[in-house]
């Protein structure tokens, strides 16, 4: 039995199947821009995520590069960052010329520490942060919030992975000024291409966004401020409003997935950990995975089961090569290194039964059943 980590062509075809009249008539129209489906999207994403304003751009990257930029982030700037997120957080810092400071992650919850982050920001200028809301797990920015605003501190909240995901009854992307949102294919709420999305409740950051997408111009040929462009494809945006419909029944079959997991894993208390969920956090199941210290052995086993994995990620951003030289300190990633050695990421979604679970936890069993042995 071959199980995929995840796929896209199962999981889009129904949607795909039932809208097909609609985006085809899009395609056909002859018009390839076409700002009203795309505002229309927006108004609907706003809603589903209860924040005030929405902008959609081309990518997660551009939407985190838009708000630093809208928030007034300079060169030279310091934005505290989390030690383990996909790359495009601390990438889109160093693109404007600010530098990412590195904050090292609380390890049972994989989210940045917000007591390491209060050390820092006792310690050194930071002018903004970034919280992620990595694999879907939600910050507690509330704990801290105060603290920061105190300082005159922004918060960027890169929503990526949090579709859906909400602390007490706050989606996030509101829980500071500005979430950014990805619509990567493989992303919970994942479109037909790039995309992404900027939230937040402040008029002038919105304002702001809006020029930066397009070419710093709110007006057709007047170009008040320098700008991109970066607009979300209006048949993406056709489509993620269908998909946008059936997303919380997804994060509903993914939870059920994960119980269903930890319920199977429940005789391996020893040996496989998972990710802590505080009070108060209802996450948005984008990613599964377990903690072990036979990782790597358990990896290939499976990959001789025929079950993808996936590790999120397997080398963290101040140890990639382009910060190398920049002689971060260890002490300030040790947790999130320890993780990063840890962690697989296994199946889960839309495109998997619960055979295919039962599947993949007995094999796990198997295992570890084989190796007899104890985590500490
Ligand atoms: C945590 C995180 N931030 C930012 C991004 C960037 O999003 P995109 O790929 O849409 O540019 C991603 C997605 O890949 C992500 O996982």
């Amino acid at each position: 039995m071959k199980i995929k980590y995840f796929d896209l062509k199962k999981i889009n075809h129904k949607i795909l199947m039932t809208n097909k009249k609609e985006i085809l008539k899009q395609i056909f129209s002859g018009q390839y821009i076409l700002p009203s489906i795309v505002n229309k999207f927006e108004n609907n994403f706003s809603k589903f995520c209860r924040s005030k304003y929405c902008v959609t751009v081309n990518s997660g990257h551009d939407a985190l590069k838009f708000a630093l930029i809208a928030c007034g982030v300079k060169r030279g700037d310091n934005v505290a960052v989390p030690a383990q997120t996909f790359i495009s957080t601390w990438f889109a810092v160093s693109e404007i010329g600010a530098n990412p400071i590195c904050v090292d992650i609380d390890i049972r919850t994989g989210l940045m520490s917000n007591e390491k982050l209060k050390n820092l920001v006792n310690s050194k200028k930071i002018n903004c942060v970034i919280f992620v809301h990595l694999f879907g797990n939600i910050c507690n920015i509330n704990e801290i919030k105060y603290f920061l605003k105190k300082k005159k501190i922004l918060i960027i909240e890169d929503c990526a992975q949090s579709h859906g995901g909400f602390y007490k009854n706050i989606h996030s992307g509101n829980l500071g000024d500005v979430g950014t949102f990805s619509f990567y294919p493989g992303k919970n709420l994942g479109g037909i291409g790039d995309g992404g999305a900027i939230v937040t409740k402040n008029k002038k950051i919105y304002e702001n966004i809006i020029k930066l997408r397009n070419y710093g111009s709110k007006k057709k040929y007047m170009h008040e401020t320098l700008g991109f462009n970066s607009r979300l494809n209006h048949i993406n945006a056709i489509f993620l409003k269908f998909k946008l419909k059936k997303l919380n029944q997804d994060i509903l079959s993914r939870s059920k997935q994960i119980k269903k997991y930890k319920k199977g894993f429940s005789k391996f208390q020893h040996d496989i950990k998972f990710m802590e969920v505080l009070k108060n956090i209802k996450p948005s199941n984008h990613i599964f995975y377990i903690r072990t210290k036979f990782r790597n052995q358990l990896v290939q086993f499976l990959k001789k089961s025929q079950i993808e994995t996936l590790i999120h990620y397997p080398i963290i951003p101040p140890l990639q090569k382009f910060y190398k030289n920049k002689f971060y300190r260890q002490k300030n990633f040790e947790n999130a290194l320890k993780l990063s050695k840890e962690i697989v990421s296994l199946p889960i979604g839309d495109h998997l039964n619960n055979k295919d679970i039962e599947y993949i936890t007995n094999q796990i069993g198997f295992f570890y059943k084989k190796k007899k042995y104890n985590f500490n």
